[in-house]
């Protein structure tokens, strides 16, 4: 084993699923940007947990909306949904640049990524906040979608950085907890 610097520690719980979390801001505009910090709070209620940095756009429009999609990314739409990303400054319409198109969303009034396979309507539960440069955004999810197989949603997975994954082989493997 070799030491990982603690500055670098969480990439050691990876890769996890990239996606675009859409919000609207305070003109009704869509914000689309990409994350990585995903992770399931709760089967009942269905919570999902977000690791959003404090003073990001897509934290501000959650907690002033109360909404926000999660919109899995399959390498197919990859480079497209990284471009989202804001360098240094806030831009707007990143995903229109980037020839994303829009969907309309079944509960919430943000809307959907048209290109991903697979999204998560949310509205905003609770914002956690804790010593760090992060906060938990919690949702509840309202609606749910995806294609009929996780074969077709291929969600690109985020290692860190610019590395990415994309699945290996299917594994089945036996529980003995029934
Ligand atoms: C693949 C990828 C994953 C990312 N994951 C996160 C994340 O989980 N949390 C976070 O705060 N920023 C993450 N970022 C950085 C945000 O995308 C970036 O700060 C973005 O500009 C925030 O947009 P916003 O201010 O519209 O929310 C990630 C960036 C990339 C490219």
């Amino acid at each position: 084993m070799i030491d990982i610097p603690l500055s670098k520690a969480t990439s050691i719980i990876s890769p996890r699923l990239t996606v675009l979390v859409n919000t609207i801001d305070n003109q009704g505009e869509l914000n689309s940007s990409p994350y990585s910090w995903v992770f399931p709070l709760s089967f009942n209620p269905p919570l999902i947990g977000v690791g959003v940095g404090k003073n990001k756009q897509s934290h501000r429009n959650a907690k002033k909306t109360g909404e926000f999609v999660i919109c899995v990314v399959s390498p197919s739409f990859g480079q497209e949904a990284i471009n989202c990303e804001k360098a240094h400054k806030p831009a707007d319409k990143l995903w229109e640049k980037n020839r994303l198109h829009t969907q309309k969303s079944i509960i919430v009034s943000v809307p959907r990524i048209k290109e991903s396979n697979a999204v998560l309507e949310c509205k905003t539960k609770n914002l956690l906040e804790y010593e760090g440069d992060h906060v938990i955004l919690v949702g509840e999810i309202v609606c749910a979608q995806a294609q009929e197989t996780l074969d077709q949603v291929d969600p690109l997975l985020h290692v860190s950085g610019e590395k990415f994954r994309t699945l290996g082989k299917k594994l089945i493997l036996k529980r003995r907890l029934k």
